[in-house]
């Protein structure tokens, strides 16, 4: 449960990328295992690719909206340290995720901005409707013109709005995972006026900007950082 108390304490926010989703079975873009069927992933996440071979695209964001659903995916420890940081901090925390996974809604956090859209949604090619998806989703799907509610590359994130507001307020950034390679997400860092503290098992595009690392496993060191945070 979110809560909103007042006090001195900075509202924050919380960038998340696949690195906090890696620990719950799920792959990260970039490092190995990052290519899918020989593919690069910029070359089937674009409007020309699923202009080329719309079946491709489609069957790449089955198998993921397939494997987020399997029995094994579930949220880590910092998902729920999350979670936790949203109810028990006294301003607001907002995250801002470039994942498409529900893992940050599944443990239980709100205020979430899926800045890349949700792979549990679909959208209408013409009217623009968004739809809750947990199936498989082709060209014959419903009257045929949905396509991924996903951000491809080439195209606007969403909540751009609500992004810049929240970075605009917040005294304290977080960034989990995230390898810092793509653009809006990697320049959000230079947005905080406060302090910014980068969560990762290497060091990123983007450590350099950052007033602290955390270098390590996020599930096991960002709920050692919200207990001191919140002692
Ligand atoms: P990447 O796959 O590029 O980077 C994942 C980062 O997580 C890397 O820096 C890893 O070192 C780090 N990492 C891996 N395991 C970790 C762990 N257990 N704990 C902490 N860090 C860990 O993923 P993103 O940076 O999220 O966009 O990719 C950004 C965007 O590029 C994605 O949202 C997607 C992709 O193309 C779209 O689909 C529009």
């Amino acid at each position: 449960m979110c809560r909103h108390l007042g006090s001195n304490r900075p509202p924050i926010v919380i960038l998340t990328g696949a690195g906090i989703s890696a620990e719950s079975g799920l792959s990260t873009f970039r490092g190995d295992g990052g290519l899918w069927a020989g593919h690069r992933v910029e070359d089937v996440a674009s409007p020309s690719a699923f202009e080329r071979d719309p079946d491709l695209v489609y069957e790449f964001y089955n198998l993921r909206r397939r494997n987020l659903l399997s029995i094994d995916v579930k949220p880590n420890a910092a998902h729920k340290a999350l979670e936790r940081l949203q109810s028990e901090w006294s301003e607001r925390v907002t995250i801002i995720t470039q994942n498409v996974d529900d893992l940050h809604e599944r443990a239980g956090s709100c205020n979430v901005i899926h800045m890349h859209g949700e792979l549990l949604k679909i959208r209408h090619l013409d009217s623009g409707e968004v739809r809750s998806w947990n199936d498989d989703c082709d060209g014959s799907t419903l009257d045929g013109r949905w396509r991924p509610h996903i951000v491809w590359f080439g195209e606007a994130i969403l909540e751009a709005a609500a992004i810049s507001e929240a970075l605009m307020s917040a005294g304290l950034f977080l960034c989990i995972g995230t390898a810092g390679q793509v653009y809006p997400a990697a320049g959000f860092v230079h947005e905080v006026a406060g302090p910014s503290v980068e969560f990762n098992i290497q060091g990123t595009a983007i450590s350099k900007s950052f007033s602290a690392a955390v270098l390590g496993s996020a599930a096991e060191h960002f709920p050692i950082f919200v207990d001191a945070l919140l002692k």
